[in-house]
């Protein structure tokens, strides 16, 4: 494993839309095992492969059991509303308020390619579409309603 650099807000590959991934191989659970160590070095709750310079569909999410692999990661539902605060490894020290809905489910596939879906709510529901918002090229700046000062997730 290796730690990938995070690309910051001034490079325009955050706004490229990335492509599916159709091979699950080594290759895969190699950037995949980078993306874990990069995100947990960096005290994360949340990574997106173009965050590390990949565009690909593929984001992980710490959840309360572990980390969680989203690859080619769709929303199929979404309900209720929630307004927090939210902040992106790619803009250190930046937190703003940005609407999101208060349940959020995925449906994605797994390391070796296996479908599955999951459910995501208040926290998740927010790292969710944060996430799948970075493969479209969409930033929580673009969302946010106000930007704050103190720290916060
Ligand atoms: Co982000």
């Amino acid at each position: 494993m290796a730690l990938r650099e995070i690309i910051s807000d001034s490079d325009e590959i955050l706004r490229k839309k990335s492509k599916p991934v159709t091979s699950f191989d080594k290759k895969l659970w190699e950037l995949l095992d980078d993306m874990k160590e990069t995100m947990v070095n960096a005290d994360g709750l949340g990574l997106a492969a173009p965050q590390v310079g990949i565009l690909r569909r593929i984001a992980i999410i710490d959840m309360e059991d572990g980390i969680l692999e989203l690859i080619n990661p769709e929303i199929i539902s979404q309900k209720g509303k929630q307004c927090e605060t939210e902040g992106c490894l790619s803009f250190p020290g930046q937190y703003g308020y940005v609407d999101r809905p208060m349940i959020v489910k995925v449906r994605a596939q797994d390391r070796d390619g296996n479908f599955f879906e999951v459910e995501g709510k208040e926290l998740y529901a927010r790292a969710f579409a944060h996430e799948i918002d970075h493969l479209d090229g969409i930033l929580f700046i673009d969302k946010v309603i106000e930007m704050v000062d103190v720290e916060g997730r």
